[in-house]
């Protein structure tokens, strides 16, 4: 796996102290409220398991499967939910996370769906924001790193769904985006 990596554009420390950036703020802006953390399947798995362990009071979890399908920045795509939520998010804090924001197709489909549910407040948080794909109107809560055009894995991030468990973000050989 390593051997296919052309260059790590955020290293294990630097996710690890963003990490902790970014609960140190949710801790201060949740602290005495009842949250509910959903994460999107599969690519929010890495960060929602580091994330949470930082969080020091009572909080409920779920996950919510998205996908979309054709090219994700043609305005033909179309993202569609592959699960449910099972906790009843009614009333309640509600914090999305995602591994990036890229075009917002995801995340705004998530968002219309969860907020179907009326839940008291509903916030978004990704690891990576990635601008200047954006088509929908949509800017996540919290953000942990600005990235580039570069599409990048690990973390969470795939590409066909492997790389996911590398500890870092990093850039493929060009080679490798061609392999299935
Ligand atoms: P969006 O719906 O266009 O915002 O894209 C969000 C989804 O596309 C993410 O949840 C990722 O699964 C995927 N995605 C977008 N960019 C990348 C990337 O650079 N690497 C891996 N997955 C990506
Ligand atoms: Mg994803």
């Amino acid at each position: 796996m390593k051997e296919d990596v052309e260059k790590v554009v955020t290293t294990e420390e630097e996710i690890r102290q963003k990490v902790q950036e970014i609960s140190r703020q949710l801790v201060k802006d949740y602290k005495g409220k009842d949250l509910t953390l959903i994460g999107i399947l599969d690519g929010s798995l890495v960060v929602l398991s580091d994330l949470i362990r930082q969080l020091p009071f009572s909080m409920r979890l779920d996950t919510i499967g998205a996908a979309t399908y054709g090219n994700s920045t043609s305005p033909k795509a179309e993202t569609v939910l592959l699960s449910q939520l099972r906790v009843d998010v009614e009333g309640r804090d509600v914090l999305l996370i995602d591994d990036i924001i890229d075009t917002g197709k995801t995340l705004s489909k998530v968002v219309e769906d969860v907020k179907s549910c009326n839940p008291r407040t509903l916030k978004t948080c990704v690891l990576l924001n990635r601008k200047s794909r954006r088509s929908e109107e949509i800017e996540p809560d919290y953000t942990g790193f600005e990235i580039g055009d570069d599409f990048v894995v690990g973390y969470g991030l795939d590409y066909n769904n492997c790389y996911r468990n590398l500890p870092y973000i990093a850039v493929l050989k060009p080679e490798c985006y061609t392999r299935r």
